[in-house]
């Protein structure tokens, strides 16, 4: 094995400082991957960093992903690291009014995450996790987990921007999923649904709407990271076999299936009141 082989596997994942990003993080640390973490709140990354257990690298990239400056910096800091072998693009906010009340900057700012960001990351991202660079081994292939929302196939007029960002990352996804399953690398569209973390304090709602209710059953992010990385890691019979969107939880994929077959009149009528 020659001495350029990197020691440990290294996973990026873009909103590391709470919920599932960083759930996500303390489940690859717990398995021996190094971690490259990034996030606005450099504070909660330098805790999260504490309590990871020592041994593999770990390296902080704080910064705005909205901010093209700050975007570079992560893209330098992942040209600069051999042992690339997993992006998770998770970070994403919520914006819960209407969207004529929206400011414009504020429309900007949800296009720059979740849909600039996006684009950029996998274009640049793709070259660095090609199956012919230096890897730690070849059990599992290199991956991107995207990170959507079932809210992507849900359109509503409260959250309209959100859904539809989120749904840009799901045709993103899709569309690439073939060319880089060609490539050797997995490719998850994660869409969660309820899961209790932080993105729902940023919306000032009531922590009494994060009961389960019915068909809401609120996930652990953990389990959310778990299943979302067993899933890539499963093997699939070819690229027509599975389609790259992975939606945990049973009764979130129940929600969205009913949702489809509910007639269009209907659906327009109660998505009004979200
Ligand atoms: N929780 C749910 O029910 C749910 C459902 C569907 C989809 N999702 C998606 O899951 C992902 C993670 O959200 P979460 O639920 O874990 O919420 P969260 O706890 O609020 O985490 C969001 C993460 O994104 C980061 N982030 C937000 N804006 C950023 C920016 N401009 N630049 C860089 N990082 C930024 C945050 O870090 P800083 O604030 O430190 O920058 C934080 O680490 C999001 O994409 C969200 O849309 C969540």
């Amino acid at each position: 094995m020659g001495t350029d082989i990197p020691l440990h596997r290294i996973a990026c994942i873009t909103g590391a400082t709470s919920g599932i990003g960083e759930a996500f993080a303390r489940e690859l640390s717990d398995r021996g991957w190094g971690l490259i973490l990034t996030g606005r709140r450099e504070h909660l990354l330098e805790k999260l960093a504490g309590e990871l257990p020592g041994g593999p690298p770990l390296r902080l990239v704080p910064g705005d992903l909205r901010n093209p400056q700050d975007r570079q910096r992560l893209l330098e800091a992942l040209k600069e690291t051999p042992g690339l072998e997993l992006v998770i693009h998770n970070a994403g906010y919520g914006l819960d009014r209407p969207f004529l009340q929206a400011s414009p900057e504020e429309v900007l700012a949800l296009g720059e995450l979740h849909v600039q960001s996006t684009a950029l990351l996998v274009n640049q991202v793709v070259p660095l996790l090609c199956p012919d660079r230096p890897r730690r081994s070849s059990s599992v292939p290199p991956g991107i987990i995207l990170v959507s929302s079932a809210a992507a196939f849900l359109p509503a007029p409260g959250p309209a921007l959100y859904t539809a960002t989120k749904a840009f990352i799901v045709s993103l996804g899709t569309a690439l999923f073939p060319e880089l399953s060609r490539r050797g690398i997995a490719l998850q569209v994660l869409c969660p649904g309820f899961t209790r973390t932080g993105f729902h304090d940023h919306l000032g709602w009531d922590p009494q709407r994060l009961q389960n209710r019915g068909l809401i059953r609120w996930m652990a992010p953990r389990d959310v990271a778990k299943r979302s990385l067993r899933r890539l890691w499963r093997p699939a019979p070819g690229i027509t076999g599975r389609s790259p969107v992975y939606v945990p939880g049973f009764s979130n994929r129940l929600i969205l299936a009913l949702a489809r077959l509910v007639p269009r009149r209907i659906y327009n009528a109660l998505a009004r009141s979200w």
